[in-house]
């Protein structure tokens, strides 16, 4: 797909290489074609989109990036590429703790909230069989207001949640960093190395609907297995385990 702006600023950021544009459609397309370890990021996305194919609304002010990670065998296993959502979930909350924003929770499988409201969402794609994209908007300084009514889920901003937000260059240094810890350590050791600060990101046991083309399974959201599945406590009080690849969608009650 054609790209509005060829030519990219581009710099290093430990083992990042990143490449960044005034304006561009979606950083997830950008960063398709770049090798692993680097990051796409522009200052305006016209034509960002979200799972599902929902549009992301770009504007300035909102940290629009996309990180291309290696899918190559570290040790024994293939890092499970449908597992990164939660790679990247942990390494924006981790930003978040750095910022001493203490509120953030997960939403499974992708979505990054303060209370209900939205602050980030993570979009993965996987380009080749060995390197996959890790999208990620985070409103930052965009405006909220301009958001209003146009999104599934309110919006919130870092700029609203802490009195010193910093700069995206330096929302982009930290993020990059901890997505590198997140990554290595899951590269490493799989699933496991995550559950226990999965379980946390959570926060709480919450009532809500997973839609699969066989219906609609309502319960108590538990966390997840060890293979990343969702688990439920239904109504006859059991757990039910519903396959991460059946859920087209979960909606909190
Ligand atoms: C979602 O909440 O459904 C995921 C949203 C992901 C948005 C980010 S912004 C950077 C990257 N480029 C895109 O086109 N999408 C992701």
């Amino acid at each position: 797909m054609p790209q509005p702006a060829p030519h990219p600023l581009i710099r290093r950021m430990g083992p990042w290489a990143v490449h960044e544009w005034a304006e561009a459609l979606s950083t997830n397309d950008l960063a398709r074609s770049l090798p692993p370890w680097s990051i796409a990021r522009c200052d305006v996305q016209t034509s960002g989109r979200g799972r599902f194919n929902r549009p992301w609304i770009g504007a300035e002010g909102g940290l629009w990036c996309s990180f291309t990670v290696p899918l190559a065998a570290t040790g024994t296993a293939l890092p499970e590429w449908g597992h990164l959502p939660l790679v990247a979930g942990l390494a924006v909350l981790d930003l978040l703790d750095t910022l001493e924003i203490n509120t953030g929770r997960l939403r499974w499988p992708n979505d990054l909230l303060v209370g209900n409201a939205k602050l980030a969402g993570i979009l993965v794609e996987r380009p080749s069989a060995d390197m996959a994209v890790i999208g990620i908007g985070i409103n930052a300084h965009n405006s909220m207001e301009d958001l209003r009514g146009k999104t599934k889920d309110p919006a919130v901003s870092i700029a609203i949640l802490t009195t010193h937000p910093p700069t995206l260059p330096v929302l982009l240094e930290q993020l990059g960093h901890t997505l590198e810890q997140r990554f290595t350590q899951f590269a490493a050791r799989g699933l496991p190395a995550l559950a226990a600060d999965l379980q946390r990101a959570w926060d709480g046991e919450r009532p809500v609907t997973i839609q699969t083309d066989e219906g609609d399974i309502t319960g108590t959201f538990r966390g997840i297995d060890a293979s990343g599945n969702p688990v439920l406590r239904v109504g006859n009080g059991s757990l039910n385990t519903i396959p991460a690849h059946l859920v087209n969608r979960l909606v909190e009650n």
